[in-house]
């Protein structure tokens, strides 16, 4: 990687930050590519998060993208947020121009993309979401922006369900979605959205009691493992199965876009997959 005076740094905030693959695949794609970029992983605690703020501003980065726990508190301090990101409540990107942070959400936007790569619609579909976090958000909100038949969503603090499916209700302009307390037995799309199954974690599953249905296509976005317990169970079945790489890949290419202005090739895809598929 070559690194002049104008090589720009981009990179990513969280705590703790030690699991994130998101410097690999964007720094290989930055190589391949001939971009002038570096992108770096910084483990901020929640404590220095307007410190880090002032820094990012003063050393003049690209960008960063935003993960756990800051993706809540960052929406405070962002100087103008992007409309669909502010009704979130939610960012995990932000853009640094003239001095300025404006934060986006790419979340939603890339898990869709990773279905759309997989010939996977949600329009007339039952889709069921698991869970009712950030993520869950921002998927719920871009999965009722396709035109599903309902969406269900179950989480294990039934209120929160119930506040995300009145949020896609409220931003979509319909009453497709719902909270459940428990998975429907028939649904088209499962989407697991909790952080169940996660390393170290990783015989937990969020569907171990569900009969599933092969018809059902199963989706995980925890990418750590890839191969979760809950998408063991759902490729046993015969169903169709999503992991969790495609929305990572999907969110990190849409946040190259947001800082370079630049269109994201669909060779950018290939890249970054081929990266996580060494490792
Ligand atoms: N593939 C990707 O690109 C991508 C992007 C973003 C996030 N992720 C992954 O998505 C997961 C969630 O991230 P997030 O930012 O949405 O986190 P979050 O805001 O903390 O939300 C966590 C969700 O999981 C539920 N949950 C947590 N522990 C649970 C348990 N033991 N039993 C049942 N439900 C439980 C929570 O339920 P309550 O409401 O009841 O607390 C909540 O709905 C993480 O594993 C993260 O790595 C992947």
């Amino acid at each position: 990687m070559k690194i002049s005076a104008s090589t720009k740094l981009v990179g990513l905030i969280g705590h703790p930050i030690g699991h994130s693959m998101s410097p690999i695949i964007h720094n290989a794609l930055y190589q391949r590519i001939g971009l002038d970029l570096i992108y770096l992983a910084f483990d901020i605690r929640p404590e220095n998060l307007n410190n880090a703020r002032i820094g990012i501003k003063a050393l003049d980065l690209k960008g960063f993208n935003v993960t756990i726990p800051h993706k809540e508190a960052m929406i405070g301090l962002v100087d103008s947020l992007d409309p669909y990101a502010k009704k979130l409540g939610a960012i995990n990107t932000v853009k640094v121009k003239d001095g300025q942070l404006i934060g986006y959400n790419t979340d939603g936007q890339g898990f869709i993309k990773s279905l759309k790569r997989k010939n996977i619609s949600v329009k007339d579909k039952s889709i069921v979401i698991i869970g009712a976090g950030g993520a869950a958000r921002s998927i719920a909100v871009y999965i009722g922006l396709e035109g599903p038949k309902e969406i269900r969503i179950v989480n294990r603090t039934y209120d929160r369900g119930k506040v995300l499916a009145n949020l896609v209700n409220d931003l979509t302009g319909s009453y497709i979605a719902s909270p459940a307390s428990h998975i429907p037995d028939k649904s088209d799309i499962i989407v697991n959205t909790t952080s169940l199954g996660m390393w170290p974690n990783i015989k937990e599953n969020p569907i171990s009691d569900l009969s599933l249905s092969p018809q059902t296509i199963v989706c995980d976005i925890v990418y750590n493992p890839r191969m979760t317990a809950m998408l063991r169970q759902a490729e046993r079945t015969g169903c169709q199965i999503v992991d969790g790489t495609g929305m990572l890949i999907g969110q990190a290419l849409a946040s190259v876009g947001i800082w370079t202005g630049k269109e994201v090739k669909d060779e950018y895809w290939q890249i970054m997959q081929e990266e996580l598929d060494k490792l």
